[in-house]
């Protein structure tokens, strides 16, 4: 079989198991198998893939016709221009949390600071702001111990170790000392929603990465209510928030001393990112 075979193959396969941008996936998998470049795929389409090589196509190609999402195939996903592992106890880095580590270079570029990150799954956050700020420490903590080996491995991979360092910890619970920031892309989507969410979330993303409670609010609230206690005077708050939680999530920063608040959009025009400074007086 050719290479231009088997994607037309795997395409109508990907399509007919309503999995979109089918051509395109069909191709990235291969890719991601033989380990070749774009160009192979424009003049080697007569390429004539050995046994085995077709037969783990078809084994990548039926796992995505199972809905596995296509980083926990490959393993990687791509995150402010870094690679990152990730797997089943990760969720899978989005593009729109981005605008946290973004809102961070613009803002504290050159300035020393201590930086709490609550919820690290794979760490794509910490670790992309250690990459880009010089000036930061950064302690992360997750309740989910499988997602630290992951997130420690990342740390790793990006020579961070000397500014980063992720623990165990349930919110607060093993957090010491204050911090110029906290920053944290919790779970926030409402418990009835879940089952909603697509095959490729609700199947193989983890649970615990997902489920914000009852209201989906339930990490903001339990965050904001004991930030004072981890936060220096005038420190920022800054949280990845779904698109209609911009105005409760306000609400809970003023009631608990927070001032300068900014609700940013992304780039669909949805509320993404919530941004509050603790006030310096009470
Ligand atoms: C939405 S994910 C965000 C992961 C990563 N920061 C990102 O943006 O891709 C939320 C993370 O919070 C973690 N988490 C859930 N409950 C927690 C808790 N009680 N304390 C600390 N972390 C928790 C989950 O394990 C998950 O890794």
């Amino acid at each position: 079989m050719t290479v231009k075979e088997a994607l037309e193959t795997a395409s109508r396969k990907l399509k007919k198991n309503n999995i979109e941008n089918s051509i395109n996936e069909a191709k990235y998998l291969l890719k991601y198998l033989l380990k070749k470049d774009d160009v192979f795929f424009i003049t080697d389409l007569n390429y004539e893939l050995t046994d085995d090589e077709i037969n783990e196509y078809e084994k990548l190609i039926n796992k995505r016709c199972s809905h596995v999402p296509f980083s926990y195939i490959t393993g990687i996903k791509e995150f402010m221009g870094l690679d990152f592992y990730v797997d089943e106890e990760t969720l899978i880095p989005r593009p729109e949390t981005e605008i946290i580590v973004e809102y961070m270079i613009e803002h504290f570029k050159a300035i020393p600071m201590d930086i709490l990150e609550i919820g690290v799954g794979s760490g794509c956050i910490s670790i992309s702001i250690a990459k880009c700020l010089e000036n930061v420490n950064i302690l992360g903590v997750d309740i989910n111990e499988k997602a630290l080996v992951t997130a420690n491995k990342n740390i790793k991979e990006h020579n961070v170790q000397d500014r980063v360092k992720f623990i165990k910890s349930d919110i607060y619970e093993n957090v010491e000392g204050k911090f110029d920031v906290i920053i944290s892309n919790p779970p926030y989507i409402r418990k009835d929603i879940i089952d909603t969410l697509e095959d490729d979330v609700k199947k193989y993303e983890p649970i615990l990465a997902l489920d914000g409670g009852e209201d989906g609010l339930y990490f903001y609230r339990e965050i904001i209510r004991n930030a004072s206690k981890y936060l220096n005077k005038g420190g920022y708050i800054i949280f990845e928030i779904g698109y209609d939680q911009g105005e409760e999530v306000k609400d809970l920063l003023i009631q608990n001393n927070f001032a300068d608040i900014e609700i940013i959009k992304d780039l669909a025009g949805f509320d993404r990112t919530v941004a509050g400074r603790l006030k310096l007086l009470k």
